[in-house]
């Protein structure tokens, strides 16, 4: 079989790639280990910079999330009892939209397929040859068959525990990782939110988060030890545990109901560098990871798509290699901003294990430099609102 793009990996940043390219009629394949189903039962974050939204418009999958979208214009951040607000709109003039990633993906799907995109899933063994080749190729299998794909180009899109940025030798490739001493017990629950923003909260119990899907869907997070299971949490626990962390007046107004999920999820910044070898490009997480405080994991995948499908558009029709051999470089350039706000925000709002005395009055202050000082809100409302691309 041949194509012009071999994209390994059927999620969110895979498929918005296969999508945006066929708009343009350049040919893909996705090849993707697990099932659809599988893939649309991960739990992902719910907040979408306007560059996402923007290019899902491009992709034309944005019908769902206009019509089901929340327009946040700020977020509410809380230390302790003191609770105040990031305004997105007054320091930006851009919102956030709060739609379930996973709707994302679930709509990038419908659109694969309703324009008869190419998707193998179940597949097995893939391998990466000759990615630093003008001939590069995939091989796979699905059941007992053998499969062999060749293409132009392989994007990378298989996450972090993918194969394609183990295709880069380690002679070439530069790892950079921070694992953090804590996770994120999170549940989901038909409730409403408790506030019609986000509360990002820092207390001396451990960070908190409530956000929410829609108004009868309610999504929050404690952090929690990294030797917590899910199951030591009864749903009361995780209630009980939620009102010590945010303040008073919302542990109050907070309804509470049975979770109808719940999981532990690790935190770690990770970068990989260069995000391209020869014909291969990584895409999303297979290149670097994020700790979710900020929700900035699908929406630095969105930027890295921007580039990769602008410079194969710019190869195919205008036959100049320009954008494919600026990717890694203007790739990374806002990864690196991305993993910057994402751990400055982490170390703002959690309470780590080692931390000294000293080290809690910097964070107090810190936090009390952001409720005070207008710069500081600017600073904060850009990168959550996401920076250009
Ligand atoms: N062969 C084929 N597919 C693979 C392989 C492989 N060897 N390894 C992994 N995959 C598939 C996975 O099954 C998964 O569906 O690649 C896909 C990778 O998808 P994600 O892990 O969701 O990564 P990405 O598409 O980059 O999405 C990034 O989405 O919701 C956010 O926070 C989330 O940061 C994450 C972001
Ligand atoms: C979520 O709604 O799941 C969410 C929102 C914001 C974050 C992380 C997760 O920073």
């Amino acid at each position: 079989m041949k194509t012009q793009v071999a994209i390994i990996g059927g999620g969110p940043s895979g498929l918005l790639l296969s999508q945006l390219l066929h708009k343009r009629g350049i040919e893909s394949v996705i090849l993707e280990r697990k099932t659809k189903d599988y893939v649309l039962g991960r739990i992902r974050a719910g907040v979408l910079e306007q560059g996402l939204v923007k290019l899902l418009e491009e992709a034309g999958c944005a019908d769902r999330l206009h019509a089901e979208g929340i327009v946040h214009d700020g977020t509410l951040v809380s230390s302790g009892d003191t609770l105040f607000r990031i305004d997105f709109t007054e320091h930006t003039g851009t919102p956030v939209i709060v739609y379930g990633q996973t709707e994302v993906t679930r709509d990038l799907y419908a659109a694969r397929e309703a324009m008869g995109g190419k998707i193998e899933f179940n597949v097995e063994n893939v391998e990466i040859h000759d990615a630093n080749s003008d001939a590069p190729a995939v091989t796979y299998t699905v059941g007992d068959q053998q499969h062999r794909l060749e293409c132009d180009f392989i994007a990378g899109c298989d996450g972090f525990h993918g194969v394609s940025r183990q295709a880069i030798p380690l002679d070439v490739r530069k790892e950079y990782e921070k694992v953090y001493p804590f996770g994120w017990l999170g549940i989901l629950s038909e409730t409403p939110p408790v506030n019609h923003e986000l509360i990002y909260a820092n207390s001396d119990r451990g960070f908190a988060l409530c956000s929410m899907r829609n108004e009868n869907l309610s999504r929050y997070y404690i952090q929690c030890s990294l030797s917590d299971k899910p199951e030591d949490w009864t749903d009361e626990a995780f209630w009980q545990e939620l009102k010590r962390r945010i303040p008073s007046e919302q542990a109050e107004k907070l309804v509470t109901g049975p979770s109808i999920e719940k999981s532990i999820a690790p935190l770690r910044s990770f970068v990989t560098e260069p995000m391209r070898w020869g014909r291969l490009f990584l895409c999303g997480d297979a290149a670097h990871i994020v700790p979710p405080t900020g929700a900035k994991g699908l929406n630095t995948a969105a930027s890295d798509v921007h580039y990769l499908y602008n410079g194969l558009r710019d190869y195919y029709e205008n036959n100049s290699r320009a954008g494919i051999d600026s990717y890694s470089q203007k790739a990374l350039a806002r990864v690196w901003k991305a993993e910057r706000f994402s751990w400055w925000f982490s170390s703002l709002m959690h309470r780590y294990p080692d931390q000294s005395e000293f080290d809690l009055k910097m964070q107090v202050a810190e936090i009390e430099f952001l409720r005070t000082n207008e710069a500081a809100q600017k600073s904060m409302a850009e990168n959550y609102v996401g920076l250009p691309y």
